[in-house]
C-alpha cells in the first residue's frame, strides 16, 4: 500500500484531469451534446489522435474564469486528499484563447483555484505552459512568448505537448530559446509517440533539465546513459502509456530499466479519468507492478521535489515536508 505516502506529481494536464462528472455538469449548463466524446462517464477515444481531439471536446465545456477556478481547484483538492504537497499543472494559453475566453483570464481563473487549494489544504502548485505542437510552431512561440512576459509568479516552466509525430524538435526550438531567456524551467513531451531519435533531438536542442515521459529513450542504449549521466529528469506516466499502448502492459514498460540505469524518474499521470488512473494509481502501481519497495517510491518523489519548478525557499520548504 502507497497510500501512506507522501506525494509530488511534475506532469498533470489541466484539461486532462477534468472529472468526468464536472465535464457532463459543464456541458449540461452550456447544452452542448456529449456524446460524441463521452458516455456512462467515460470518455471516448480508441488511439492517440481521437485522444487529443477528445481532450479538446473535453476543454471546450470549460469556458470561464470561474469554471477553470473550480477545475483547478477540484484537481488539487484531490491530490491533496491522497497526500501530495506538490503539483505541476500542464496549461495552454491556447485553449483559453479558442473558447474566447482569452489567456488572461484563463490563467487568472487557474491561479484562483490554485490559491484556494493551497489555502484549504497547504498543497503548493506552479504551471507549465505549454504549446500544442499540432497547432504548429507559431502558435508555439506564441505560447512561449505568453509565457516570458507573464508577471504571474505561478508560472514557471514552459513545456510542449500534442502530436509528437508532427514536425520535428528543431521547428519548434525557438519556442524554448525564448522560455529559458526568460528564466523558465524547460520541459518537452518526447519518446512517447515517437522513438529514441525525438528524445535525442530534445536533449540537443532544447537542453531541457525534465523530459515529459521520454519513456521510449530504452530503444538506445547510448541514449539512456546519456540521459542519465545529465541528469535529465523523466516525468514517467506508466498508466498513460499503457493505455495509449506505446507499450503494450506493465510488464513491458522500461520505468525499472531506466530507473535501474541510473536515469532520475518520477511518478505521473499525464490525464488521469482519461487513462482510467490517478496519481494514487500511479504510486500503487510502482509498488505493485513495478517491485518498488517504499523507500525507492519515496526517492522518486524527492527526485520530482529536486526537479520541480521553484525557487530555493519553496523547494527547502518541500523537502522539509516529505
Ligand atoms: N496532451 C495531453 N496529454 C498528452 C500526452 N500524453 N501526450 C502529448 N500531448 C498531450
Ligand atoms: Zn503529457
Amino acid at each position: 500500500m502507497t497510500s501512506h505516502l507522501k506525494k509530488v506529481e511534475l506532469h498533470c494536464h489541466l484539461e486532462g484531469a477534468a472529472p468526468p462528472a464536472l465535464t457532463l455538469a459543464q456541458a449540461r449548463k452550456y447544452n452542448v451534446d456529449t456524446s460524441a466524446f463521452m458516455r456512462d462517464g467515460i470518455y471516448l477515444w480508441k488511439d492517440f489522435t481521437e485522444f487529443l481531439v477528445c481532450y479538446d471536446k473535453v476543454s471546450e465545456v470549460y469556458r470561464t474564469e470561474e469554471d477553470y477556478a473550480l477545475l483547478t481547484e477540484t484537481y488539487l483538492e484531490e491530490l491533496a486528499e491522497i497526500g501530495s504537497i506538490y503539483s505541476e499543472l500542464i496549461v495552454s494559453p491556447d485553449h483559453g484563447d479558442r473558447i474566447g475566453l482569452g489567456a488572461d483570464a484563463y490563467m487568472a481563473g487557474v491561479s484562483a483555484g490554485i490559491r484556494a487549494a493551497q489555502e484549504k489544504s497547504g498543497i503548493v502548485a506552479r504551471l507549465l505552459v505549454t504549446g500544442e505542437r499540432h497547432f504548429g510552431p507559431e502558435r508555439v512561440i506564441k505560447a512561449a512568448e505568453y509565457a516570458a512576459r507573464s508577471d504571474n509568479p505561478l508560472i514557471t516552466g514552459f513545456n510542449m505537448a500534442g502530436e509528437e509525430r508532427m514536425g520535428r524538435v528543431a521547428d519548434y526550438a525557438r519556442a524554448f530559446d525564448i522560455a529559458r531567456e526568460a528564466g523558465l524551467g524547460l520541459t518537452i513531451h518526447a519518446g512517447e509517440v515517437c522513438g529514441a531519435f525525438s528524445v535525442a533531438d530534445a536533449v540537443e536542442l532544447v537542453r531541457p533539465s525534465r523530459i515529459g515521459h521520454g519513456v521510449r529513450a530504452i530503444e538506445d542504449a547510448d541514449l539512456v546513459r546519456r540521459l542519465a549521466d545529465l541528469g535529465t529528469v523523466l516525468e514517467v506516466c506508466p498508466g498513460s502509456n499503457v493505455a495509449l499502448n506505446v507499450f503494450p502492459d506493465f510488464a513491458a514498460h522500461p520505468l525499472r530499466q531506466l530507473r535501474d540505469a541510473g536515469v532520475r524518474v518520477t511518478i505521473n499521470s499525464d490525464d488521469p479519468p482519461f487513462f482510467h488512473t490517478s496519481l494514487k494509481r500511479e504510486y500503487e502501481l510502482a509498488s505493485t507492478s513495478f517491485g518498488f519497495s517504499d523507500d525507492e517510491i519515496n526517492a522518486m518523489t524527492r527526485t520530482a521535489v529536486e526537479a520541480a519548478f521553484v525557487d530555493e525557499v519553496t523547494r527547502a520548504s518541500l523537502l522539509a515536508r516529505l
